[in-house]
């Protein structure tokens, strides 16, 4: 069976000209099904840059990256978007969206599956704002 992660050769650099740094180098995994997977290093050695190229949110310009059976390497913007939707992928700094209300920020998740309509939705996302006692505040602004 098909890795749901598997990378090889991955180099990636920033910057151009004098500026230009490589921060991978030939890295290669395999992260099979249910596999939970931490990865450590010291600070700026590439963790983060790893994970995005992963989760589709940055092109893998040397190497191979294939997730869930897709090849992300020449993969172009909406290849990239559509591989988005089966990722879950949950941000070191970032937290809600602010032009989104409370309802919409939570549901974000729930939107990518197709298979509920859109008042179920609506009905999960309340009651577990409900849960957390923010039952009153679904149509407000983080702010
Ligand atoms: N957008 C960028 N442009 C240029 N260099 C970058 C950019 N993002 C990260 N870097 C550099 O790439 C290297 C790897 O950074 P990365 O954020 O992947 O490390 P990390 O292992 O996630 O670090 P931390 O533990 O601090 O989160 C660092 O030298 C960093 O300064
Ligand atoms: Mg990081």
């Amino acid at each position: 069976m098909e890795r749901v992660i598997s990378m090889s050769g991955v180099d990636y650099f920033y910057g151009r000209g004098e500026l230009r740094r490589q921060v991978l180098r030939e890295v290669s995994l395999e992260i099979e099904a249910g596999e939970i997977v931490i990865l450590t290093g010291p600070s700026g050695s590439g963790k983060t840059t790893l994970l995005t190229l992963a989760g589709a949110l940055r092109s893998v310009e040397k190497g191979s990256v294939r997730v869930l059976g897709r090849e992300l390497n020449g993969a172009g913007l909406g290849e990239l978007v559509g591989a988005r939707g089966s990722i879950g992928f949950i941000f070191q700094a970032h937290n809600l969206l602010r032009s989104l209300t409370a309802l919409q920020n939570v549901q974000m998740s729930l939107d990518l599956e197709a298979a509920l309509g859109a008042e179920e939705k609506r009905r999960r996302c309340a009651a577990m704002l409900q849960s957390v006692g923010l039952g009153r505040e679904l149509e407000r602004y983080p702010e």
